[in-house]
């Protein structure tokens, strides 16, 4: 058997801090607290509903994953965050208008109690919002020193033990990677001249990780998946992982990419569009802020098709992304995609599919199972990018050596490969023999790596 690491347990009760009190925030914070009263099920969730088969077929051992790892419970979760509107946690969640009065109403009193601490803000990074509920501060640095301020008297008043921060906040405009996300030390003194190419999403950042607090950058946009920033992860040994939360269209692209990938079925085009009318759809519709979210879009199917190794079959093939903002529909997205394909001798075909989701109840479960995982994370003692949680993201951080895995079925069996090897569980490779490498393998801030044959968890 391999070796298990050492997991702290989780006691006491875990702080999770969200930026960003909208749809999908709100929607997760009702769904939870739903949960713990017996009034819905966490359904989506894999930390709550999912089995990781162990050992060998015939072993018939397949715990469900909580009952295998540790993780917060939910009794044991309490919520905070920011917004710059002023509405609590059930004004927000009615005007966002996901879950039905039906369903907040019994909550109502545990809802209002959660009220949105000023934000950190800045309009030239959301073009379409403005709201009251925003700091003053000098610099980007005196803000972040409120932040940290907010996330030491929640972590008091609240009696937690432990904190996670998963953003949930509106997408910011696209920024480029520039000499100040470089190092740590290029990042502080940035944030004392208010770089431009500093944005409010990463002041956040700044602040949970000073503060060895993880963070999952639920949007788009660049966040923590700069040098800076995951350099003081590792120095602060913190998890970080992002980005955008994989719901929807993408979750149908990288349900549906790897089976044409897997019968190899080629490909001419593939278009998609969309109509949404949240405060997200609005948000989207400016160009800049779409740009972010369109380059997390696109990235998709490049890397599950591979065309550099099949080029008869994917190079040059037509990847559009359409979002339109169609305030009717409100959270309640409807999406269209046309997949040209071909077949033996070139023969074309189509495929057509019309996915009429909830964004935010698909985006729910993934915040609750990032917070606890994250939290797992820091708990088992790993830090920096936390690769083996792509699973979550549209586009997943990972070591600049490396390329970003989107394919679904990989990054869950990457997820439970993880989990079984930090609890000293045999790999499964589905060769029908269990990974003998397993000792020599070694994860570091969720990348794995040859380990020195001095053990599993040097680094
Ligand atoms: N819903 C999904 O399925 C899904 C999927 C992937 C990614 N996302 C991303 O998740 C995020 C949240 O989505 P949503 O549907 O809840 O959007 P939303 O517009 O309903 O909520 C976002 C909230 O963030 C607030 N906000 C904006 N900037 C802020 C700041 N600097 N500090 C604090 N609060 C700030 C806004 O006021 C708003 O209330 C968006 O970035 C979205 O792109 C959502």
């Amino acid at each position: 058997m391999p070796e298990k690491a050492h997991v702290q347990e989780p006691a006491g009760k875990l702080g999770i801090l969200l930026p960003g009190m909208g749809a999908v925030a709100t929607t997760f914070v009702a769904g939870v607290e739903a949960a713990r009263r017996g009034l819905g099920m966490p359904i989506g969730s894999l930390t709550q509903m999912g089995t990781i088969r162990l050992g060998k077929r015939s072993d018939k051992r397949s715990p469900m994953i909580k009952d295998f790892i540790t993780l917060a419970k939910l009794e044991d979760i309490e919520f905070a965050g920011w917004d710059i509107f002023e509405d609590d946690c059930y004004e927000a969640a009615c005007k966002a208008g996901v879950l039905e009065r039906a369903h907040l109403d019994p909550m109502k009193d545990m809802l209002k109690s959660i009220k949105p601490m000023p934000a950190v803000f800045d309009k030239r990074y959301v073009k379409k919002l403005s709201g009251p509920n925003v700091k003053k501060g000098a610099t980007w640095y005196d803000l972040a020193q409120q932040l940290k301020d907010d996330m030491q008297r929640v972590k008091e008043e609240k009696k937690c033990r432990r904190m996670v921060a998963v953003w949930c906040g509106s997408t910011e405009i696209y920024l480029e990677k520039k000499p100040v996300h470089e190092t740590i030390e290029a990042f502080e003194a940035g944030l004392k001249k208010n770089d431009p190419s500093i944005s409010p999403s990463m002041v956040y950042a700044y602040a949970a990780i000073s503060s060895g607090i993880p963070y999952a950058n639920g949007a788009p946009h660049l966040c923590v998946d700069t040098p800076a920033l995951v350099q003081l992860a590792r120095e602060k040994k913190v998890p970080l992982s992002g980005k955008d939360f994989k719901t929807g269209q993408t979750l149908m692209k990288t349900i549906i990419a790897p089976g044409l990938k897997a019968r190899l079925i080629g490909l001419n085009g593939w278009f998609s569009t969309n109509i949404l009318g949240n405060r997200d759809g609005e948000v989207l519709d400016d160009p800049e802020s779409f740009k972010s979210k369109e380059v997390s879009k696109l990235s998709v199917l490049d890397s599950i098709l591979q065309p550099h190794l099949y080029p008869e079959l994917y190079k040059d093939f037509y990847h559009k992304v359409r979002i339109n903002y169609y305030p009717p529909r409100g959270d309640n997205k409807e999406s269209w995609d046309n997949l040209d394909i071909f077949g033996w001798l070139g023969y074309p075909m189509q495929i057509k599919i019309n996915f009429l989701c909830r964004d935010s109840i698909l985006a729910a479960p993934i915040v609750l199972d990032l917070a606890l995982l994250m939290d797992f994370s820091q708990r088992a003692g790993l830090y920096g990018i936390q690769e083996w949680l792509s699973f979550y993201y549209k586009s997943p951080m990972c070591a600049p050596e490396l390329y970003p895995e989107h394919d679904l079925y990989i990054q869950l069996m990457k997820l439970k490969n993880n989990l079984r090897h930090l609890m000293g569980e045999e790999l499964i490779t589905h060769l029908g023999v269990a990974a003998k490498k397993t000792p020599f393998v070694v994860l570091e801030g969720g990348v794995w790596r040859e380990a020195p044959p001095h053990g599993p968890h040097s680094s």
